[in-house]
């Protein structure tokens, strides 16, 4: 008789806004088990111990990771910290699922990928869009052929500001690295997605601008095209300078066209709106989504598969290369703006 393998011990380091999200859903996710949290600030860790009273809590994760027999690692910190924790939790032999931006540097990056493949661990990268049953089913069609070859993708949001973060380090440059990494990453990575079978980005030129004098480096406003083989390219547009939170994504081909579309008061509500339309060159049609999509949601979904490939499953998640593009996508767009030119790849 089959035995289940025990739940897979998942250490998460940093429970602060979304970090509180990624333990409730690893605590209840079948196959998973929330061993250990590390959380450095005083008021997150306690009210990490009273929502998880039976994980171990600690201030510190090299402590944690020495200590405790880890499977798994969830990492949910201040971008800044991404690479230090994610290199000391791959060294420690645990499957690694790291929030994006993957890291401030591409260096360290390639450093992160290279030590995940020397120990065969699966590496995930928190672009949770690619785990959603809208921007996913976009994907499916897309690679159907529903639309024939993509040429023109908008993705667009319309949101209120971002939070602070713990500290503060959202809004500390140094710390976050720029404001590109922190949102727009994930269209980045939507885009290159639904591209995929066209081939890799080829340039990138962006523009930015701020809501407040007194902090140009923090851009509100953001857009950016990306350009792919074969005059395929794909607009990317934000204003943090606005309320609720509303996501479109248009995409037409050289047979059809898709237009997707979230809205919710906040990016975390559980009870959103969203719809696919599809056009395929002659008529439209409402596609039926089955599953509700959010980060909530996909979040999940992610934490559900990392556990699944851990075991040997298919890692469905951005791997670390995906996550590599994303900050390189990022970075390249952030030259783009400061010097005024098209940047290539
Ligand atoms: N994929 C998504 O949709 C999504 C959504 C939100 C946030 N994020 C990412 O999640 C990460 C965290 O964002 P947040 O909004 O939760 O920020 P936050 O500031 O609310 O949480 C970060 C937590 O890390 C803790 N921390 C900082 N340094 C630490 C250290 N050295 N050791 C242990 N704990 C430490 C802080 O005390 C804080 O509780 C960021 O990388 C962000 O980009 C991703």
């Amino acid at each position: 008789m089959k035995t289940n393998p025990s739940p897979l011990r998942f250490g998460l380091i940093g429970c602060g806004a979304w970090g509180s999200h990624h333990a409730r859903v690893i605590a209840k996710t079948n196959g998973a088990h929330l061993a250990a949290i590390a959380e450095r600030s005083d008021e997150n860790r306690a009210a990490a111990q009273t929502n998880h009273p039976t994980a171990k809590v600690y201030s510190d994760f090299h402590e944690m990771l020495r200590k405790e027999q880890l499977d798994a690692v969830d990492i949910v910190l201040p971008a800044h910290v991404h690479y230090e924790a994610a290199k000391a939790s791959l060294e420690a032999g645990c499957h690694l699922l790291l929030e994006k931006p993957m890291c401030l540097q591409l260096d360290q990056c390639d450093e992160l990928i290279a030590l995940a493949r020397a120990k065969k661990l699966q590496l995930a990268i928190g672009h949770e869009f690619r785990l959603s049953s809208l921007w996913g089913k976009v994907k499916e069609m897309v690679d159907e052929g529903a639309i024939g070859d993509p040429r023109y993708c908008l993705i667009e949001l319309w949101r209120n500001p971002y939070r602070l973060g713990t500290g503060g380090w959202r809004y500390n440059i140094k710390q976050v690295g720029n404001w590109i990494l922190e949102e727009p990453i994930h269209f980045f990575d939507l885009a290159r997605w639904y591209f995929g079978k066209v081939g890799e980005p080829v340039s990138v030129v962006a523009f930015a601008s701020h809501k407040r004098d007194e902090h140009p480096e923090l851009q509100d406003n953001f857009s950016a095209m990306i350009n792919f083989p074969n005059s395929g390219y794909a607009v990317i547009s934000q204003t943090l300078a606005a309320y609720e939170h509303h996501q479109i994504v248009k995409l037409t081909g050289t047979r059809g066209a898709l237009w997707a579309s979230w809205s919710g008061a906040m990016d975390r509500t559980f009870h959103p709106t969203f719809s696919l339309k599809y056009f395929d060159g002659e008529k439209t049609q409402e596609v039926a989504l089955t599953k509700t999509t959010g980060e909530v949601y996909e979040l999940e979904e992610e934490i559900a598969n990392l556990t699944a490939a851990a075991r040997g499953g298919e890692l469905r998640c951005a791997t670390g290369e995906d996550g590599r593009w994303s900050v390189a996508l990022c970075l390249k767009a952030q030259e783009s703006v400061d010097t005024g030119k098209v940047v290539k790849f």
